[in-house]
C-alpha cells in the first residue's frame, strides 16, 4: 500500500498527516510554536521553531505508520512570510509573517515606483502589507546591515524544504504571494525585481504543485525515522493546497474557510484580475490553473478574540464540563434574531485586506443599545465576519467567476450556525465535505499525484472528496441580511478616515 504525507508549516503550528491512495487519513501530528509581536502591528516567528516542529511532527507521524511504505511528501505552509538567509544559509533575523502590518510605507513606495495599474498588469496584484516584496524593502530601509548579508529569500515552507532536502525551490502558488511573480506566465518577474532593485538570484526556482523538487536527505531521515530519498513535492501555499484539499479544482465550486483568517477561494481556468486589486489572483497548485481569493485577516480570529476577552465565565464552565467554549458562545448567538436587532460588528482587528486593502482599519461594535446583551455581541461577530466574506463573494461574482456551491472549511465552519449565516448572507448553498484536514491534506493529494497514485490533481480529488451535507440559504434571513450588509459597508466608509487618524495619534 502506498502512503503519502503532507506537511503544513502553519502560523500556530506545524501539522503532518499521512494518507493512503483512497485518501483515508492514517495518522496526524501537530507541534505548536509561538508568534511574536515585538511592536504593535508586527508579527514574527523564529524559523528554528518551524525546523524543530517539522522534525518533531514528521517523527511523531513516522512512529504511527509503516514508514517504509511512504511514497512522497508534499509541502504547504503559511504564505508571504520572509526567511532571510546569508551565504552560509544562516537565518539573518526572525521571519516577518503574512499578518505583519509594518510595511505600509514600503507598499506606497512600490506603488509609486511602478505605478498602480502597471503593478497589477505585471504581477496581477497590488502591493499589500502582508506580501513578501514590501518586507524585503522594509529590511533594506530599516536594517540595512542585515540586508547586505541576504543571499536567499524563502517562504516558510520552502525554508523547511531546504532543511529536509538541501534544495532551494518553491511552488508557483506560494511564489504568487511574493508580489515578484509573473502570475500570468508562471515565472519570476525579473523586470519588476529590476525596478525594485531586488536581486533575482535571491528567489528559488518555482515548480508546479505536483512536481518533485528534491529528496529527503539522510540527515532528515535520521531525525524523522522516514526513509532517505523520499521525493519531496513542490506543494503549494496554504490557500492553494487547502483549495486542493477541499476539491476546488473545477469552475463553479468555491470554498469559504474560517481559520484565523477568512478566505473565499475560487478556481479559475484563466487569469482573471480585479482592476482594483481587492481580491488576489494567484497561480493554483493545479498545474496550469489559477485561483482568485478574498482574504479577511481576522475571521475565526475575531471570534477567538471575543472568546478570550469577553467569555471568561463560559471558559470556566467549559473547563468543568469539557465542552468547547465556542459551543456556549454560538448557542447563545443562535437565540438572537438575524440582524442582531441593529448591532453590527466590523471584523478588522488586524487591519483588512479584502476588500479595503487598509492596514489602519480597526474592529468596531456599532449600534449598541441598552437592549443588547453579550449574546447579541457574539452573533454580531459571526454576522460581521460573514458580511466580510460576502464582500469577497460579490467581487468574485462581479469578475464573472461562476459560483454554484460554496464548500465550508476551517475550524469556524464546524459551527452549523455560522455555516447557515454564511449561506444566508452570501445567498449560496453551504456544503460540507467528507474531509477537513486543511492544507496538509491538499499537500498530500499533490504528493499522491507525484507518486503516481493518481494521474492528475483533478482525478485525485474526484476519487477522494465527496459532499456530506448542504445548507440552503433561507430567503427571509437573506432579505434581512441584504439590508444590514448595506449598513455594514456604509459603516466602514464612514469610519475609515477616523481609523487612519487614530493610527497617526497612536504613532
Ligand atoms: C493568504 C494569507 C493567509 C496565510 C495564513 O494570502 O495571507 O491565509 O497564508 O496561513
Amino acid at each position: 500500500m502506498g502512503i503519502v504525507l503532507g506537511l503544513d508549516v502553519g502560523t500556530s503550528g506545524t501539522k503532518a498527516i499521512a494518507m493512503d491512495a483512497a485518501g483515508k487519513l492514517l495518522a496526524s501530528a501537530l507541534v505548536e510554536y509561538p508568534l511574536h509581536s515585538p511592536k504593535p502591528g508586527w508579527a514574527e516567528q523564529d524559523p528554528a521553531d518551524w525546523r524543530r516542529a517539522a522534525f518533531a511532527a514528521l517523527a511523531a507521524l513516522a512512529a504511527k505508520i509503516d514508514a517504509k511504505a511512504v511514497r512522497a511528501l508534499g509541502l504547504t505552509g503559511q504564505m508571504h512570510g520572509s526567511v532571510f538567509l546569508d551565504d552560509k544559509q544562516n537565518v539573518i533575523r526572525p521571519a516577518l509573517l503574512w499578518c505583519d502590518q509594518r510595511t505600509a510605507k514600503q507598499c506606497e513606495a512600490i506603488t509609486e515606483t511602478v505605478g498602480a495599474d502597471r503593478l497589477i498588469a505585471m504581477v496581477s496584484n497590488p502591493a499589500l502589507t502582508g506580501f513578501t516584496a514590501p518586507k524585503i524593502l522594509w529590511l533594506r530601509d530599516n536594517e540595512p546591515d542585515a540586508c547586505t548579508r541576504v543571499q536567499k529569500v524563502l517562504l516558510p515552507k520552502d525554508y523547511i524544504r531546504w532543511v529536509l532536502t538541501g534544495e532551494f525551490a518553491t511552488d508557483v502558488a506560494d511564489a504568487s504571494g511574493t508580489l515578484l511573480f509573473d502570475v500570468k506566465n508562471r515565472r519570476w518577474h525579473t523586470e519588476l525585481m529590476g525596478l525594485l532593485d531586488i536581486n533575482p538570484e535571491w528567489m528559488p526556482p518555482a515548480f508546479e504543485g505536483p512536481e518533485v523538487t528534491g529528496q529527503l536527505s539522510r540527515d532528515a531521515a535520521q531525525k524523522t525515522g522516514l526513509p532517505a530519498g523520499i521525493p519531496v513535492v513542490a506543494g503549494g501555499g496554504d490557500q492553494a493546497a487547502g483549495g486542493v484539499g477541499c476539491g476546488i479544482v473545477r469552475t463553479g465550486v468555491i470554498s469559504a474557510s474560517l481559520g484565523t483568517s477568512g478566505v473565499v477561494f475560487a478556481f479559475a481556468d484563466t487569469v482573471s484580475t480585479d482592476p482594483q486589486g481587492r481580491v488576489h489572483t494567484f497561480c493554483h497548485a493545479v498545474p496550469g490553473k489559477w485561483h482568485v481569493m478574498g482574504v479577511m485577516l481576522s475571521a475565526g480570529g475575531s471570534l477567538q478574540w471575543f472568546r478570550n476577552m469577553l467569555c471568561q465565565s463560559e471558559r470556566a464552565v467549559s473547563e468543568q464540563t469539557g465542552a468547547d467554549t465556542y459551543e456556549y458562545i454560538t448557542a447563545s448567538a443562535a437565540r438572537i434574531p438575524a440582524g442582531c436587532e441593529g448591532l453590527l460588528f466590523l471584523p478588522y482587528l488586524s487591519g483588512e485586506r479584502t476588500p479595503h486593502k487598509d492596514p489602519y482599519a480597526k474592529g468596531a461594535f456599532i449600534g449598541l443599545s441598552l437592549r443588547h446583551t453579550k449574546a447579541h455581541m457574539a452573533r454580531a461577530v459571526l454576522e460581521g465576519v460573514a458580511f466580510g466574506m460576502r464582500d469577497s463573494l460579490e467581487i468574485i461574482r462581479e469578475m464573472g467567476v461562476a459560483i454554484s456551491e460554496v464548500r465550508a472549511s476551517g475550524g469556524g465552519a464546524r459551527s452549523a450556525l455560522w455555516r447557515q449565516i454564511l449561506a444566508d448572507t452570501g445567498r449560496a448553498p453551504m456544503v460540507t465535505i467528507n474531509v477537513d484536514e486543511g492544507p496538509s491534506y491538499g499537500a498530500a493529494i499533490l504528493a499522491s499525484v507525484a507518486a503516481g497514485l493518481h494521474k492528475t490533481v483533478e482525478n485525485a480529488c474526484d476519487a477522494i472528496i465527496r459532499e456530506t451535507a448542504r445548507l440552503a440559504p433561507d430567503e427571509t434571513a437573506s432579505a434581512v441580511y441584504d439590508r444590514w450588509f448595506a449598513e455594514y459597508q456604509a459603516a466602514y466608509r464612514a469610519l475609515a478616515p477616523g481609523f487612519r487618524r487614530a493610527a497617526e495619534l497612536i504613532g
